[in-house]
């Protein structure tokens, strides 16, 4: 088994889907993710640390074929129930699995038009082992989707928070302890795209993902009452310098010349 830190905080992170943070989350990055994905047809798509499968869903419900690869039979139980409300032809599109990502090619068939890897790395020891096995099962043209702790800007969430000497000690670290409870690692775009590159990635797009609501500790309101707020995360997730100081990174790399 991989060594991931993850577990112990599986039932604090089904509790923040539903706050503020949460919800702008996985609007922000689904609607990142929209830019990158070739409506062209269906697309063959690995979510691997699906979890509950927030963007996976909204995938399949697009019309493509998601195969969900997670650890947690716990998650992958969240996954499971709300895919039984979906109507058949989505609930066809979609595979669940359980096990490492970094066994992705002993466990699935690729190749992938599509890998996702959301929210996973920081709780890896090493992430090559899961950035070799990502890489194996993509196709030839594929895109990679992947949602790290942002690490340029690791002060800004305690400080935001009015928590100045945590923010004082972030300031020269990426280590963190998260709100889950949960020891991470952050990363740099940088760091990444080198990592990346001997597997033929290139770094296509980048965004930030929750750069004016990540110290919000509220639950969501309804929807209707977010739209300003949300078209606010998009844009400053989109341009320079607000992403940099987001408290994720979208980085979406693609392989061949496109
Ligand atoms: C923070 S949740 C993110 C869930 C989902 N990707 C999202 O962004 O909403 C992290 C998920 O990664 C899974 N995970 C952690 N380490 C993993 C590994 N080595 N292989 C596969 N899944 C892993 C956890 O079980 C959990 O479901």
């Amino acid at each position: 088994m991989p060594n991931t830190s993850f577990a112990a905080g599986t039932e604090q992170w089904i509790g923040e889907l539903g706050r503020l943070r949460g919800v702008v989350r996985q609007h922000v990055v689904a609607a990142q993710l929209a830019e990158m994905v070739d409506n062209s047809g269906p697309m063959r798509v690995l979510d691997v640390g699906c979890g509950q499968g927030t963007q996976s869903l909204l995938l399949a419900r697009s019309g493509h074929h998601v195969t969900g690869l997670d650890v947690s039979a716990e998650l992958l139980g969240q996954f499971a129930d709300a895919l039984a409300g979906e109507p058949a032809e989505v609930q066809s599109r979609v595979r669940l699995l359980q096990g490492p990502g970094e066994a992705a090619t002993e466990l699935v068939d690729g190749p992938f038009d599509l890998v996702m890897c959301h929210g996973v790395l920081m709780y890896l020891d090493d992430i090559n082992p899961m950035l070799a096995a990502l890489s194996a099962v993509a196709g030839e043209r594929a895109r990679l989707s992947l949602l790290i702790r942002n690490g340029l800007a690791m002060a800004m969430r305690d400080g935001l928070r009015g928590d100045y000497p945590a923010a004082l000690r972030a300031f020269d670290t990426r280590q963190y302890t998260n709100r889950l409870g949960l020891h991470a690692q952050a990363h740099t775009p940088d760091v990444l795209d080198r990592a990346l590159r001997p597997f033929g990635w290139q770094r296509r797009r980048w965004y930030g993902v929750r750069v004016f609501t990540d110290h919000s500790d509220e639950p969501s309101p309804a929807a209707a009452e977010l739209t300003d707020l949300l078209a606010a995360e998009l844009q400053a997730g989109a341009r320079d310098p607000y992403r940099q100081v987001a408290a994720l990174l979208h980085l979406c790399y693609a392989r061949g010349a496109r």
